[in-house]
């Protein structure tokens, strides 16, 4: 299968990092680093008070802006919850749900990713829908068993067609903000891993469109290597998406 014919994205993942009012000093040092035709889909993933500035500032760019959470439900009485309409209202295109961050720190479960990611879909957002196993998991040996069921989970009731346009993330919890990064051929493996569960379940065609990236200490240093392998079609980054001419290199390494 040609990678070719998937959508290669990089996305920064702000978390809770940064202020509104740098926004734009950020974008403009980012547009000056990168190459002026990327030819990969660029995401900035911001917390949701940043969400208009990164708007007005990606209005003249190739930055596409992100969230990264939201409301499994569509409005109501969800104190301090955001939805996907509301999402989609200030021009927001992707979403990041299941994080391990929100599944570590907000009990995030299996079903509640699932209902977040059936929410998004149906607010017109592309969720980058997140994977990955801690430590003790990848230890005792049950990695696949673990991302198996967290993507047939978030998955459960998608359609073969809404899945064409969704992202997955395999993000190893273990490599996430520790610098230790999974060597290239392990997160190729496991990239493709999640493929072959989406052919089994949705089909080759399915499975040869939906981007799947990998997250884990990725940086200028280590990207091209890891976006050079066939399944890899781009990567989710947090620390090294803070700067921008860090977040630019890794932009040129996709090509
Ligand atoms: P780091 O790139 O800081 O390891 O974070 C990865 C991540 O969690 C992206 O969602």
């Amino acid at each position: 299968m040609d990678k070719k014919l998937r959508k290669a994205i990089i996305a920064g993942n702000w978390k809770m990092n940064m202020l509104a009012s740098g926004v734009k000093t950020y974008s403009e040092a980012l547009n000056n680093a990168m190459p002026k035709e990327p030819s990969c889909e660029i995401v900035l993933c911001v917390p949701s008070p940043l969400i208009p500035a990164l708007a007005d500032a990606a209005r003249a760019s190739r930055i596409n802006s992100g969230a990264q959470d939201l409301s499994e439900h569509e409005s109501g009485a969800y104190t301090g919850d955001v939805s996907a309409a509301m999402l989609r209202d200030l021009g927001v295109k992707y979403v990041i749900i299941g994080h391990s961050e929100r599944r570590a720190y907000h009990g995030e479960a299996d079903l509640t990713v699932n209902a977040k990611v059936t929410s998004a879909l149906a607010g017109g957002l592309i969720p980058v829908i997140c994977v990955g196993e801690t430590d003790e998991q990848r230890e005792k040996g049950l990695t696949e068993t673990l991302v198996a069921f967290q993507v047939k989970a978030a998955l459960c009731g998608v359609s073969a067609d809404a899945l064409k346009g969704c992202v997955i993330a395999y993000e190893p919890v273990w490599a996430i903000g520790t610098g230790k990064t999974a060597t290239a051929e392990e997160a190729g493996r496991m990239c493709g891993f999640i493929r072959d569960l989406i052919k089994k379940d949705f089909g080759e065609k399915v499975s040869n469109a939906v981007s799947i990236l990998y997250g884990g200490s990725m940086n200028a240093k280590n990207a091209a290597e890891l976006l050079a392998r066939p399944d890899i079609d781009g990567g989710l980054i947090g620390g090294a998406s803070l700067k921008p001419e860090d977040f630019a290199l890794i932009i040129t390494a996709a090509g």
